[in-house]
């Protein structure tokens, strides 16, 4: 009966907190949906150099690196990735929009984004970004669930469609929530890349680092062997011998 009464009594005060929740529709932090590996990357390197790098500088990830690290020609990045005219092939990703014009037309200066999925993570990242909705009241038309107020227009309306704050499609995008979402989890895996660019180094050389030392383990037992079967041989030559000289001193 103690137990029941409160119970009892939070029963309607639970039922309006859910429904309050319900209300807002806010999305819940989700992991990325793709594996972290080339291929996404090279598609999410893409996706930024058509939708982000307009704003968005990469400053610390050199397109030769980035060449280097992803299997991919000098041909290849120039045509695909160095997006904003005057690019360098030595230097870093650049955004086509100067600070001055950035803070001009978006009120403040769109980060550096070299080492943003170190310092939020990727799933905030891939939260962030599927988390925008249609608010007339901020100045950009743009209002974010897990960033709220923030300044960055919604450029990926287009694809993936505007939502209200309750979670209704106003407008659908011209991409499948699916496909969608795909792109987006394939940005945040580039996003990952730039911050930390040794990691497909890193793991190809894993592999071997990892195998000499199973192999190098596996030379120092037998080694340990070898000595210990010499120990162990001289040690049975000396029992023998002491039992024969003691033995016929006891006799006698
Ligand atoms: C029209 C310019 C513009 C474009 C295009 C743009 N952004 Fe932004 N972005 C901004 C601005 C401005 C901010 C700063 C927001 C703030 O501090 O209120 C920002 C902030 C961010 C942040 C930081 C969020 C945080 O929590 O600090 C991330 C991550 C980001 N953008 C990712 C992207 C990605 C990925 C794309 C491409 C899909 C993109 N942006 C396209 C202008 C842009």
């Amino acid at each position: 009966m103690r137990k029941t009464l409160p119970r009892a009594a939070l029963g309607p005060l639970f039922a309006l907190a859910t429904a309050a929740h319900a209300a807002v529709m806010k999305p819940p932090v989700a992991p990325p949906s793709v594996p972290f590996t080339k291929a996404t990357v090279i598609a999410g390197a893409q996706f930024f150099a058509d939708h982000c790098s307009a704003c968005h500088a990469v400053s610390n990830l050199r397109y030769k690196r980035m060449g280097a690290d992803l299997g991919l020609t000098k041909a290849m990045i120039k045509k695909s990735f160095m997006k904003p005219g005057g690019a360098n092939y030595l230097k870093g990703m650049r955004p086509a929009m100067t600070q001055a014009q950035a803070k001009k037309w978006l009120g403040l200066p769109p980060p550096n984004l070299s080492h943003m999925a170190r310092a939020l993570g990727p799933r905030f990242l891939y939260t962030y970004l599927t988390s925008f909705y249609w608010d007339p009241k901020r100045p950009s038309g743009w209002n974010n669930h897990v960033f709220p107020n923030v300044a960055m227009p919604y450029i990926l309306a287009p694809w993936g469609g505007i939502y209200t704050k309750n979670g209704k499609l106003l407008v659908p995008g011209r991409e499948s929530p699916a496909v969608f979402d795909r792109h987006v989890a394939d940005v945040v895996a580039f996003l990952r890349y730039a911050s930390d660019p040794s990691v497909f180094e890193r793991r190809a050389i894993g592999r071997y680092v990892i195998g000499a030392f199973v192999l190098l383990s596996i030379l120092a037992y037998l080694l340990k062997k070898d000595y210990w079967r010499d120990v162990h041989d001289k040690e049975a030559d000396s029992h023998s011998q002491k039992s024969a000289t003691i033995k016929p001193a006891r006799k006698g």
